[in-house]
């Protein structure tokens, strides 16, 4: 465990904000965090747990402790004639541990290329991208309940998930620390999903017909390129609000005046509106306030164009929901945790 004072969090957080920790401990294994949580000087202090960073915007310095997850590895650890069981440790880089099973031709998550962060960070908020989330391929996981150490599993219905929700941002909050990750994944490199248009769109452009998850990866990150922004280049956290959920009626209200609108009905009454959308048809789309910006590709990813603050990025998001809020009459909630 590497025990870090007054440490600069400009590296571990992908909107690039220079903030400073009380102290930082980075620690690589489950017995490391259990060390690191009983040492005398942290004892008292407000805790939060980091893994890539990529989802968090900090308002100010953070008065406590920061928990940096490293912890490695990715094994198999059992198999079936069709499904393999991979183990990943909460500090895998994502994208390394997509491109990992890909290489080993196992299916599922190859939709979630490029998404940034780290395996831990995936099942806190149910990660999802192109027609596939986390809970669609989870089996269990690990974490450690910080009141005493103890290493529980959650199967998933203990993990409760739901869009971009789980237990963990929920009543689990600041009460476990993820420590690995079990996914159950196809041994079959030609069981695709590519039920998202764009994905599609962009096979038909390679000229492929019969895709493997392989050519799935490559289309998703060819995707991902043009319309995100790659983090070292630009700061973000990718989306920064959530797609609202609203009843039918309101959907169709705001049809009635913009029949382009972009919506995905549910079977429960519910329409989920794209908020890239509602947020370029207010007019934000490329538009900055000194550092802090809306991507001129994709509106709802919001951006440091260089020396933003999360004060300003914070602003820049109120000023968004507002519009949002005034011209639709639809409230967008924040992805993105604020501190
Ligand atoms: N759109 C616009 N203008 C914009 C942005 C989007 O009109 O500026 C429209 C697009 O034309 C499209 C629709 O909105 O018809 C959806 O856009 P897109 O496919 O880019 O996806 P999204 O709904 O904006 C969600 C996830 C992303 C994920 C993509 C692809 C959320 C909050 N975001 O974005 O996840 O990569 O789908 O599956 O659900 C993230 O969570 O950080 C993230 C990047």
């Amino acid at each position: 465990m590497q025990f870090i004072p007054s440490a600069d969090l400009t590296p571990f957080n992908t909107f690039g904000i220079a903030a400073r920790a009380e102290f930082m401990a980075r620690f690589h294994s489950a017995d490391d965090l259990r060390t690191a949580l009983n040492t005398p000087e942290l004892q008292g202090k407000p805790r939060l747990v980091l893994g890539g960073g990529s989802n968090i915007l900090f308002t100010r310095d953070f008065p406590g402790v920061v928990l940096l997850n490293e912890i490695p590895g990715i094994r198999v650890v059992h198999e079936d004639d069709t499904n393999v069981f991979v183990k990943a440790g909460a500090g895998v880089v994502w994208h390394q541990f997509v491109l990992h099973t890909v290489e080993k031709g196992w299916s599922g998550i190859e939709n979630m290329s490029l998404i940034p962060g780290k395996v831990g960070a995936g099942p806190m908020q149910n990660i999802g991208a192109y027609g596939v989330e986390i809970k669609d391929v989870f089996h269990s996981l690990e974490a450690m309940r910080i009141s005493d150490g103890e290493v529980i599993t959650f199967d998933r219905e203990a993990c409760a998930f739901g869009y971009r929700e789980s237990f963990f941002k929920r009543e689990g909050r600041d009460r476990f620390v993820i420590v690995s990750v079990t996914f159950r994944l196809k041994k079959a490199a030609d069981v695709v999903n590519t039920s998202y248009g764009s994905i599609q769109e962009e096979l038909k452009r390679a000229g492929i017909t019969h895709p493997t998850i392989k050519d799935v990866s490559n289309a998703v990150i060819a995707i991902r390129r043009s319309k995100l922004p790659e983090p070292s280049v630009l700061g973000n956290a990718g989306s920064f609000f959530k797609n609202p959920v609203v009843p039918i009626a309101v959907a169709d209200r705001i049809r009635a005046d913009h029949p382009e609108l972009v919506s995905f009905p549910s079977t429960d009454g519910t329409v989920k509106l794209a908020a890239g959308w509602l947020i370029e048809k207010a007019g934000w789309k490329g538009k900055r306030i000194g550092g802090a910006g809306v991507h001129d590709k994709q509106a709802l990813v919001l951006v440091n164009h260089g020396g933003a603050t999360g004060a300003e990025l914070l602003e820049l998001s109120e000023q968004v929901m507002r519009s949002v809020r005034e011209q639709f009459g639809v409230e967008l909630e924040r992805e993105v945790n604020i501190f």
